[in-house]
Formats: structure tokens, sequence, C-alpha cells
């Protein structure tokens, strides 16, 4: 689906003027302007007070809203307001409230709190929708539809359970089909008939041990989990279609959130005219997970994103809410947009007056008035984005080097009992990638069904699940000269869960010419030992590894390190097998940081793939690309100033408007911008 274009790169933010009387909307307005804002989201919530009765609807207040907004030459981002079912509509129709997965049926209460399989609920927000869509298709103030808020709701009611049972004829066909696939076989669990199929709660397969969400059965948890991602994008393109079918020439957007595991974005992304999301890290994130999220939200659509939401100062929902120390925001804002975002949006333009959101940061805050840090450190942004934000607007993000990452083998990994419970994807997609990152290496991420030509470098960190397909095509990737890296728990099932017969790593055997005998998993104290047979570039001498190590035998791949302990010591543990004309490589162990470093270094040199720029530790480089014009931005994530190597060649400072080559010293959270024609 070809994404529509955004008239201008956007400032601003969540607007909620239903919380606060009409008195307060002009003094909103001036103070959006002395920020240069230029764009609202209005309405996300508003749904009790748009529909205030099943039969009535009051438009008058948004109408004026609207028109306010327009006049100011502020865009409106519109809510389709169904982020929260009105009071009256649950008690109305209660089968629209949730079941948990502990079998309690929810009552009236917080937010996004509905079964996504309530025909009820589905007809009432595509009615709000469509009635949304032809009082404001026309207005000049309408950018974009901003469809419910956050969707992720799993419900566990009888409405879904018949739900899912469907959804599995279409996908299987027959009962035997579903009895194969989920291995009923064991503990006799064969379903006779499809209505003895229930959802796989805390009441039937799944439980919670610890930190650990488990189930007995992988095969139905992991189609729950497909099921309800599945079910909740329902719910977005009910509302989508009406808003397409009255409004065509709009775009349509929800905002989503970064890595948030119940709901496979890759399978949303096709419906998201242009993808929006919300970035909220704490001040402990280490910024290349920040920049993770980024890249892994670009990736979608692997086209610019909205940061839709991001608190210009500080959360109230962390344990912890510390301040954006000055600076901060500037320099996150631009970091989403060197990683290709087009907007910098709050939540939210006015800090509310009470509710659970009262400390949560906002442009304007209780005090009221503009003479705060944090209304001028937005007001000092909206003006340097104004100056130089349709510039970077469109530009592309290019980048050789691909990280899979899958939600259904995310899901699939940590559904499996054993072999660690220390195993835990995102973790290990963080670590690869922080490799990267930390070389100035881009990198785009990828679902298993992805294209991998575009690339020349991919990496799958614990690629367990290997979905019909994909290793054939992985196979005609490295033939044809592409670079292959997997590791240790890779290989090992198919998209039911079921393990591939004949030793791991099952259908990747051939590509990285080993076989993988017996796995073992260590304590968290234990280690072992990474041993270079010889130098394989900067990757020389011994390194840590642990978590896992598969005992592997080489099938026509050589041994680059071998184990330095234990019963298995002297095996091979890292390894690289010549394919075609490309290589693939496996590492049998978690190694370290150092390991990954220059490992990856290695193969990006022989690629061919530099870095950005080279920088001291902290100073992070990216580029967007737009024609001929290359945007390096360089930003300096420590609190203290430091000195950077900017090259010979002579480029502008898109913020600053000056000249700059050869070592320049960015000042502490600093961020130059530099352009190349
Ligand atoms: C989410 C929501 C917003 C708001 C913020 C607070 O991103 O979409 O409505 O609650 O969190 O951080
Ligand atoms: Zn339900």
């Amino acid at each position: 689906m070809a994404s529509q274009s955004l008239p201008r790169f956007l400032y601003g933010g969540d607007y909620n003027p239903d919380q606060w009387p009409r008195e307060v909307w002009d003094e909103d307005v001036r103070l959006f302007r002395l920020a240069s804002i230029n764009v609202a989201t209005v309405a996300v919530f508003s749904w009790a007070r748009l529909q205030p009765h099943e039969e009535r609807f009051d438009f008058d207040w948004l109408d004026e809203i609207m028109d306010r907004l327009h006049t100011n030459g502020i865009a409106a981002c519109l809510g389709t307001a169904t982020a929260v079912p009105p009071a009256w509509l649950c008690q109305r129709y209660p089968g629209i409230l949730p079941v948990t997965i502990d079998g309690q049926k929810r009552q009236f209460g917080q937010r996004m709190q509905f079964c996504p399989n309530s025909p009820d609920y589905r007809r009432a927000t595509q009615r709000m929708a469509r009635a949304m869509a032809e009082r404001y298709a026309k207005h000049p103030a309408l950018i974009m539809w901003h469809v419910a808020n956050e969707y992720g709701p799993y419900c566990y009611c009888d409405t879904c359970a018949e739900a899912f049972r469907q959804w599995l004829r279409e996908r299987y066909g027959s009962l035997d089909e579903v009895n194969r696939r989920w291995y009923t076989s064991f503990w006799g669990h064969t379903f006779y008939d499809w209505d003895q199929i229930v959802p796989p709660s805390h009441l039937s397969e799944e439980f919670t041990r610890g930190e650990w969400e488990g189930t007995a059965f992988q095969g139905i948890s992991l189609d729950y989990r497909r099921f309800m991602s599945d079910s909740n994008l329902a719910c977005y393109l009910g509302e989508r279609q009406v808003l397409k079918e009255i409004a065509p020439h709009i775009p349509v957007t929800t905002n989503l959130m970064g890595h948030y595991k119940p709901l496979d974005y890759f399978k949303w992304a096709p419906y998201l005219d242009v993808i929006a999301w919300d970035s909220y890290p704490t001040n402990k994130d280490d910024a290349s997970n920040i920049a993770l999220r980024h890249d892994l939200m670009r990736s979608l659509k692997k086209q610019p994103f909205l940061l839709m939401e991001q608190t210009p100062s500080q959360q109230n929902w962390q344990a912890y809410n510390q301040l954006k120390r000055p600076g901060q925001m500037r320099l996150w804002s631009y970091q989403a947009i060197a990683h290709g975002s087009d907007a910098v949006m709050f939540f939210q333009l006015r800090r509310s007056r009470g509710a659970c959101e009262k400390f949560h940061g906002a442009l304007i805050s209780h005090a009221g008035h503009e003479n705060t840090r944090v209304f001028h450190e937005c007001a000092t942004l909206g003006e340097e984005l104004e100056r130089i934000g349709d510039d970077i607007l469109g530009s592309a993000s290019p980048a050789r080097v691909g990280i899979i990452f899958d939600w259904e083998n995310w899901w699939a990994v940590e559904l499996s009992n054993g072999p660690s419970v220390a195993l835990k994807y995102l973790p290990k997609i963080q670590k690869h990638y922080r490799a990267f990152f930390r070389r100035n290496v881009a990198v785009d991420f990828l679902p298993e069904e992805a294209d991998f030509a575009g690339h020349d470098l991919i990496v799958a960190p614990v690629m367990y699940m290997v979905k019909p397909g994909v290793a054939r095509r992985l196979e005609e990737f490295v033939r044809s000269g592409g670079t292959f890296v997997t590791t240790f728990f890779s290989g090992i099932v198919d998209d039911a869960d079921l393990v591939t017969m004949g030793g791991y790593p099952g259908e990747l055997r051939s590509l990285l010419g080993i076989w993988a005998e017996e796995i073992d998993a260590l304590f968290p104290e234990q280690s072992n030992r990474l041993v270079l047979e010889e130098p394989f570039g900067a990757v020389r001498g011994e390194y840590q590894c642990g978590l896992l190590c598969d005992l592997i035998h080489l099938e026509g791949a050589r041994a680059l390190a071998r184990y330095g302990e234990d019963f298995y010591a002297g095996r091979p543990a890292v390894t690289e097998n010549s394919f075609g004309a490309g290589k693939a490589y496996y590492l049998a162990s978690d190694p370290d940081e150092a390991f990954l470093e220059a490992f990856f270094a290695e193969l990006c040199r022989v690629k061919g793939i530099d870095p950005v720029l080279e920088t001291p530790k902290g100073v992070e480089a990216v580029q967007r690309v737009k024609g001929d014009r290359v945007f390096t931005f360089v930003l300096n994530h420590n609190p203290e100033p430091v000195e950077v190597d900017l090259g010979a060649e002579i480029q502008q400072d898109l913020l600053s408007g000056s000249e700059v080559s050869g070592r320049a010293t960015i000042p502490g959270r600093g961020v130059l911008i530099l352009r190349r024609e």
C-alpha cells in the first residue's frame, strides 16, 4: 500500500481540550503558536463526550476546536475517539467487556478495555468512525486519522473462543490437521470436536512461574497470539475501511509501541498509511535501545515514520519518572528524526488537572504559562524544526545490514520450556544490534518473510522458528554472494513449533555446514570461552560466552573458534561455511559484546560496509538521504562535550548554519546535522 505523503514536517502532540473549560482554549492556541506547534492530535479519548447516548452525537465543541486550530495554522490529526468505549455502551452491551487470562470478566474502567471480537464493539466503533468521517472529511484542518489508541488487548471470553475456532478452521481446514500441528498426541490432548477447543488461558494450558510465562502446548498458544493480533487488527481495519470509504484522500494510522510483544506489527504495517509510534524511554535506557525501536518502526514499511508521542519532560507511569535533563528532549527528538521520523509529537500539549496522568509531562505545565524550562526547550526546538524540518521530510534511511526480528519467532522462543529460562529474544536482538550501533552502521529489521536481496549482511539472532520457504530463500541469498549469520537455538522448529527432525539446526543445516547434537544450558554464574583458531580480522585470542552452548559437528564448515572449557573443550564454537558465492556463520554460544563488535566489524570490512563516521563513545552518527543530499546526524549522548572528527570535507551544519570540517567539539547532548549536496 502506497504511503500518503505529509504536507510538512509535523511538530505538535496530543491535545485534550475536552478536559478543559472553553476559557482555556484561547490561551492554548496562543501558547501553541508561541512554540511553533503545527499539529494537534485531538479527540482520541472523546467518545463519551461526542456520543453521550446511543442515538445522540454532540460535535459542537469539536467543530469549534477544529475551526480554531485551522484558523491558527494548526493541522488536526483526528482521533476516531474509540479508545475508551463509553460507560453507557458497556452497560448496554456487556459483551464489549473482555475476560482476562485468569478468567475474570472485566468491568467498566481503564481504556482500550474491550473484547476485540465483540460484534457490538466492532459495530459501535465503526459507527463512531463513520460519524467522525462524515462530519470532518472535508474539514481543512484534517491531515490524518488516528484510529483508537495503542491497540493490544487480548481476551479469553466465549465470543473469542468461538472466533478462534473459526480462525482455526480457516487456517487448517480440518481438526486432524489441528491435532497434528499442535501435537495433541502428547498427554492425550486430542480434540474430537471443534467445540472442545478453548483459549489457552491460565484456566487451561498457560501458566506463569515467576517472570516466566509458559504453556503446556506451544502450538495452541502460538496460534492464539496470531489470532489475537489478527483480532485487534480486524478492529482497526473495520474503522479504517469506513474512513477510506468516506475520506479516501486522508492517511489513516494508529499509534504503535515499538517492540510490543502482543501484536505482530509486520502484519499490521501494510494497513497503516504511515507508521506512527510512541517512544517512552527511561533515562537509564541505552541510546542503542532507543535507536533500535526507531529502526524497527521505520523497517515496518521501510519508509519514514512519525514519532507520534514522547514526553517533553517526564512520564507518570514508570516507577521512577525522572525529568529529561536539559537538552535531552531535543537530543532524543533529533535521534528519532535521524532514524527516519518525519514528526516530533508530544504527549501531551497541556498537562491534565486530575486522574492518573496529572503528573505526566506536557508542553504547558500546571503553572499554565510559557515561563518554564520545558516550554522554553519545546519552543526552541519548534523554531528549529520550522526552519529545517521540511528539508529533511521524506528522506530515506539506507541500510545494508538486516537483522531478522520476527514476532512469531519471539513468541515461540519464549513459550518454549527449556533449555534455559534465561533465554529471552529481545535482549539477544539488542545485543547484536548494539554491535552495529556502536560502529555507526545502519540496520534495518526484517521479518522472516522479507525479501533478503536488498541487504548484504543478514543477521538472525536466535532464529528458533524457521517458517516454510525461509531456509531456501536464505540459501539463495548466500549462494548469490550474501553473508548470513545465525546463532545457537536456531533452525529448531517449524511454524507450528514442531521440531525439524534429523538434527539441529534443521533446515539451516546445509547452509551452515554443521549439525548440532546437543544443547547445554549454563547456570547464570557459569561461562565458557571462545578460543580463536587464528585471528579473524580484529577478532583474536579469547572471549567469554555463556547461556547456551551447542555441541556441534562440522559438515563442511570450518571452525573459527573452539570452546575452551568443559567436556566439550576443543569442539567448534564459531563456524564459517562457504556456500555458493557467499558465506554463512554460526555462533554456537552467546558471546560477549567485545566478540560481537569485532566479529561484525570484520564482516562489514569484508563487505565494504563502512561506518557513517568513526565517533568516540556515546556519540552516534546516522544518515538520511534525499536524492543527492545526504544528511549526517551527529548526536552526542554524553552529558559532557566531546571532540569528533568530522572528516576533511567541508559541510554545512543545518542547525547552526556554519560550515564545519575536521575536528569539532559537540556540546554535551548536542547535535549536528551536516548537509552534503
Ligand atoms: C501512551 C498513550 C497516551 C498517554 C501516554 C502517557 O502512549 O497513547 O494516551 O497515556 O502513553 O505516557
Ligand atoms: Zn473476547
